[in-house]
């Protein structure tokens, strides 16, 4: 495919068009709450191999599938009246929304969805036109919609840049309200745990459940069958380095010297526009929020990332905002961007 995708407005007569071609076995881009997702139905095993091609994905990386809502969950899953009872609980607390459950999966959902593993992971999106196309189309399986390894897509944009000329479809559904993945928890062995933290904290998941779940380990979890939690992901081209308090941690004449070319990314607008202002490192400095809200932070951090990726900066370094709440997820997306380099 040469030319690039067209980016369709959220319309009756998009949706139309986007379901036509699901059905007729292509991939799409459709908005989610988190990120944009390349979708295709479920049952389509052609379309779910274009899918790992038009990502370069390695095949032994499970898709998540979503699905409106928990009788449709329930028809794809394998699991006991307790382990349901525990997804309904959590559904009513927070769904539809950002959480990914992992469970054992029945024998019907094909093999490429779920790597051959017993489990697939599966989610019911908020995202009121990615719901308007699941009503019509019934489950999808969609991965983030980046080029493996990439730094993930919160705008319609992002996929036409990394990846429009790939596919020929993407519906706008404007910027991801919440812009980092879903979390991810595994409720198919005798322990729960969160295998990728998101929005949805283990904390606010154990509140529900009244029951410990444990929470997200960086790295250990560096199970072959799910690269999403390899140590490197979401990585800019361009390099990328990380500090907690002062850009000075990494580049210690960042301030004084006005030649050198590296971006800095701090968390709050409202602290370092003055000192950018008055240094005159106006091109140089760049924030994800106006005060330090984690929301808004996750909200902007790829979207930011991406950004500075095109504007030649020798590197780009980040401010890693506390581990608290979302801002344990940002951390996590922060560190594996950063592991390559
Ligand atoms: O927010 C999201 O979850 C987004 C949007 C599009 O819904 N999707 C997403 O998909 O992030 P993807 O493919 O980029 O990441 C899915 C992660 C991968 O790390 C994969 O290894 C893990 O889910 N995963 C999928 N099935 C699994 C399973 N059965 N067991 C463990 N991990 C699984
Ligand atoms: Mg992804």
């Amino acid at each position: 495919m040469s030319e690039l995708a067209e980016i369709l407005e959220p319309t009756e007569d998009s949706i139309v068009k986007i379901v036509a071609a699901l059905s007729l076995g292509d991939v799409v881009a459709l908005p989610t709450e988190t990120v944009y997702g390349l979708a295709a139905i479920v049952g389509d095993g052609t379309a779910l191999r274009k899918i790992f091609e038009v990502k370069a994905r390695p095949l032994l990386d499970p898709l998540i599938v979503h699905v409106l809502n928990l009788p449709s969950l329930r028809d794809l899953v394998d699991v006991d009246e307790k382990c349901f009872d525990r997804v309904r609980l959590l559904a009513d607390a927070f769904c539809p929304g950002p959480l990914t459950f992992v469970l054992k999966k029945k024998k019907s959902v094909p093999d490429i969805i779920s790597a051959g593993k017993k489990t697939v992971a599966i989610r019911m999106p908020s995202h009121p036109i990615f719901r308007e196309v699941l009503r019509r189309s019934g489950p999808l399986a969609a991965p983030s919609a980046n080029p493996f390894g990439y730094v993930s897509p919160t705008r319609a944009e992002h996929v036409r840049t990394s990846m429009g000329d790939k596919i020929s479809h993407i519906l706008d559904g404007g910027p991801c309200e919440v812009g980092v993945e879903s979390t991810i928890l595994d409720l198919s062995g005798k322990r729960f745990s969160i295998l990728r933290p998101g929005a949805i904290t283990a904390e606010m998941i154990g509140n529900v459940l009244g029951e410990e779940v444990e929470p997200y380990r960086p790295f250990v979890a560096a199970d072959p069958s799910a690269p999403g939690m390899l140590k490197q992901h979401y990585s800019p081209h361009t390099k990328l380095r990380l500090f907690q308090k002062s850009v000075k941690e990494i580049i210690p004449d960042f301030w004084e010297n006005s030649t050198q070319n590296s971006a800095a990314i701090y968390l709050s607008r409202k602290e370092m526009e003055p000192q950018r202002m008055a240094i005159g490192k106006e091109k140089h400095i760049f924030w994800l929020s106006e005060d330090g809200n984690l929301n808004e932070i996750a909200r902007n951090m790829f979207a930011l990332l991406r950004q500075l990726d095109t504007m030649q900066f020798d590197s780009i370094c980040c401010q890693v905002p506390k581990k608290d709440g979302i801002g344990i997820a940002v951390g996590d997306r922060l560190s594996r961007a950063a592991a390559k380099f």
